[in-house]
């Protein structure tokens, strides 16, 4: 029997760090960039699925921080592929009623995909079904350094930092904090992402590369999740026994 989706228990927030397609190109002799391409495929069904199974924040990890130290052909061919997505998939956005985020240090990025992007941001503004953020050139350490930065800048006064003020101060300010963090590729590693946000997440990996990823490999991450006891430190049912 296919197990069907709890409506009542969905994670509010997935994060996924999408890896592999360098692998999975290479299992068929083809060049990393095979495999980049490939993930674009991944990329939409994963969106077209969570919309589909009432998911509200969506984050995936398009490229980070580190990312910049790959091939300049291949950071080419990365910078490329995501100016044509984001122009192709703005229609499927706005047909899908989905509004486009980013997090990261955008002003790395090449200025067509700047525009690109904050093209895209502006058009799907409004839309309410789902949030779907891209987070590009983007590092979980970054962006608590970046958190300090403003912190100083704006002179806080150290004694007022809370958990919450410390949030105001991270690209993801606006979005909750991801219950469900999946990875592809067989990696057990968080590598630089979300540090701050998924203090209390569960992980799921899976041995999937990204350009074989389809929602009904989301499906069976949302299951998986909701079959967990999610304890926050405390125990279970709060019993001491
Ligand atoms: C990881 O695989 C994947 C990336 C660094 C890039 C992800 C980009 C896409 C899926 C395409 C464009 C994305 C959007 C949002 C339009 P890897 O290259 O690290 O694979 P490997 O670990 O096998 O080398």
């Amino acid at each position: 029997m296919t197990q069907l989706i709890d409506k009542e228990n969905l994670p509010k927030h997935i994060a996924i760090t999408m890896d592999g397609n360098g692998r999975w190109a290479k299992e068929k002799g083809k060049m990393r960039v095979f495999g980049h391409n490939h993930g674009v495929k991944a990329v939409k069904d994963t969106v077209e699925g969570a919309v589909e199974y009432g998911i509200k924040f969506l984050t995936l990890f398009a490229f980070s921080t580190e990312n910049w130290n790959r091939p300049r052909q291949e950071v080419n061919a990365l910078m490329t592929l995501l100016i044509s997505t984001i122009n192709k998939e703005t229609k499927t956005l706005m047909e899908n009623n989905v509004k486009l985020t980013s997090i990261g240090d955008i002003s790395k990025l090449p200025e067509k995909c700047q525009k690109e992007l904050s093209e895209a941001i502006e058009i799907t503004k409004n839309n309410k079904r789902m949030t779907l953020t891209l987070a590009l050139s983007y590092s979980g350490k970054w962006e608590i350094i970046n958190a300090v930065k403003e912190i100083i800048k704006n002179k806080i006064d150290a004694e007022s930092i809370t958990e919450n003020i410390f949030e105001q101060y991270l690209s993801t300010k606006n979005v909750p904090e991801p219950e469900l963090l999946i990875r592809t590729s067989g990696e057990h590693r968080i590598s630089n992402f979300m540090l701050w946000q998924i203090a209390y997440s569960e992980l799921y990996f899976t041995d999937k590369m990204w350009p074989d990823f389809r929602r009904t490999d989301l499906k069976e991450a949302i299951i998986n999740y909701q079959k967990r006891d999610r304890r926050f430190g405390r125990t279970a049912n709060n019993k001491y026994e």
